[in-house]
């Protein structure tokens, strides 16, 4: 972080802006609304900021600023997009103590100004340090957009209670959760839907005595975090992930992920590899509730899906048993994040209609499918955990009676910036792969689904030219 982020008080102080066009304009009215008695410096000043000028916090000086206008400045922004007027107004800011910024000129600037969302009197402020402030605005549409309008409404209307709040819930955690609670919970809900009365009547129902025993009860959530890529992640995986107090993750949450956590959150390892336990399925469960025992809001994050191969039923049936409330977040499953990132349809009119997951291994090893059942026509097959043992995969099914020329494909680290994909047919996929020398986590598709990847992989394996042929080829253009 190459800047400090702070929210300066300016009300009622002088904030000087030399210019009268538009990026001027949006700096008076920015510092308007926080307070500040503001000095417009410019002789010709555009219609966007002329229409400003009845405020009664706002002089104008029809002329450029001189270096007696910064006295007792506190910041002072250089907007007239003239370059001969921008080093004289730092010098004198400067000569002040004034806090100087002038619009793209970074050897101008004690500091930058975010893209901001504003729901009053809750501000997000959003910077890339300068770096791609593009970046900033594009996120600034993006909160715009997911954060209701009444959110500023409800931050006011909560903080009518913060006395309250403190004096009758001790303990930092404790008011935190119950804060969440008001917000995320009820309370909030029916604030935001217009019903304040009953958004008031549940916090005094919450407020009343042996109200706040409640948020000493611990939960067990079960989220899934997808197959790595964070963009994958489910708007309610991401919420549950910034509020619980402990999350305990493994090998196959993806880079990234782990950030997304609340900060002050603890993060505890319990990643399993193959052979290697870092810790026991028992003991994973046994901390769990251990956790959930303590009032913790325990969320246990799990690559995919948490119900496919993700043993998340085991891990949840003890927990359940001890009485402690349990939620299960979906994620995507390999299988769905690895056919889309390398343009493999899991079914498709043409060549697939039904689509089985299978695993590999079982706990005594390798299982022994029935792979003329399982790799049938019009069936794609999506093996996981089979890294170790595609080579006798694709033997098993060849002695089986399986064609040797079925398509085959082994996705690694699907979804993620490391993915690789080899493809071959059951003959000659054990020897492309132990060439291409995986890393895993890895996915094996099997069915005539995977020779569409030469028309629908973007990720440089085939031209977009050839995917559009052979639509027009289909339609009979
Ligand atoms: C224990 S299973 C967990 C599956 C997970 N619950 C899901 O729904 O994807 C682990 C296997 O999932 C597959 N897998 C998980 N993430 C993957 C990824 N990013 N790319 C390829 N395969 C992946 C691999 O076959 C791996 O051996």
């Amino acid at each position: 972080m190459d800047y400090l982020p702070i929210f300066l008080d300016v009300a009622g102080r002088k904030i000087v802006v030399d210019g009268g066009g538009t990026v001027a304009a949006r700096r008076v009215e920015r510092a308007l609304g926080a307070g500040a008695l503001v000095e417009v410096f410019d002789p010709a000043p555009g219609e966007e900021m002329t229409r400003l000028f009845g405020h009664e916090r706002l002089t104008h000086h029809a002329r450029v600023p001189a270096e007696a206008d910064f006295a007792d400045c506190l910041v002072a922004y250089g907007a007239s997009e003239d370059p001969a007027r921008d080093a004289p107004l730092y010098k004198w800011a400067k000569a002040h103590n004034a806090l100087a910024n002038v619009a793209d000129e970074k050897d101008y600037c004690d500091f930058i100004t975010p893209s901001v969302v504003e729901r009053d009197p809750l501000t997000i402020a959003i910077s890339t340090g300068g770096a791609a402030p593009v970046i900033a605005r594009i996120l600034r549409a993006r909160v715009e957009a997911m954060l209701p309008a009444a959110y500023g409404r409800l931050a006011q209307f909560l903080s009518t209670y913060r006395d309250r709040i403190a004096d009758q819930i001790k303990g930092g955690t404790a008011r935190r959760r119950f804060w969440e609670n008001m917000i995320e919970g009820p309370a909030g809900d029916a604030f935001l839907a217009g019903d304040e009365a009953l958004a008031e009547r549940l916090i005094e129902e919450d407020l009343g005595a042996g109200g706040s025993k409640k948020l000493h009860r611990g939960e067990v959530w079960l989220v899934g975090a997808g197959p790595g890529d964070p963009d994958l992640l489910t708007f309610k995986a991401l919420r549950m992930m910034q509020h619980a107090d402990v999350v305990l993750y493994d090998r196959l949450i993806g880079d990234g992920l782990l950030d997304l956590v609340r900060r002050d959150a603890e993060r505890i390892n319990v990643g399993k590899t193959a052979g290697d336990h870092v810790m026991l399925q028992e003991d994973i469960t046994a901390l769990m509730i251990k956790l959930a025992r303590e009032g913790k809001r325990v969320l246990r994050l799990k690559g995919g899906d948490p119900f496919i191969f993700g043993r998340g039923g085991e891990e949840l049936e003890e927990v359940a048993a001890q009485g402690f409330p349990v939620v299960v977040v979906p994620g995507i499953t390999a299988a769905a994040g690895c056919g889309a990132s390398a343009g493999i349809p899991l079914t498709h009119r043409d060549h697939a209609q039904s689509v089985v997951f299978v695993t590999a291994h079982g706990k005594d090893g390798l299982l022994p499918h029935d792979w003329t059942a399982l790799a049938r026509e019009g069936q794609t097959v999506v093996v996981y955990m089979g890294l170790r043992f595609v080579a006798e995969i694709a033997e098993a099914a060849m002695a089986q009676g399986v064609s040797p020329d079925m398509p085959v494909a082994l996705v690694d680290n699907g979804t993620r910036t490391t993915q690789k994909v080899v493809t071959g047919t059951l003959a000659d996929i054990g020897a492309k792969v132990a060439a291409a020398r995986p890393k895993g986590p890895a996915l094996i598709l099997i069915g005539s689904v995977v020779s569409l990847r030469e028309v629908l992989a973007q990720d440089g394996a085939a031209p977009k030219e050839a995917f559009e042929m052979t639509l027009a080829a289909r339609e009979g253009l």
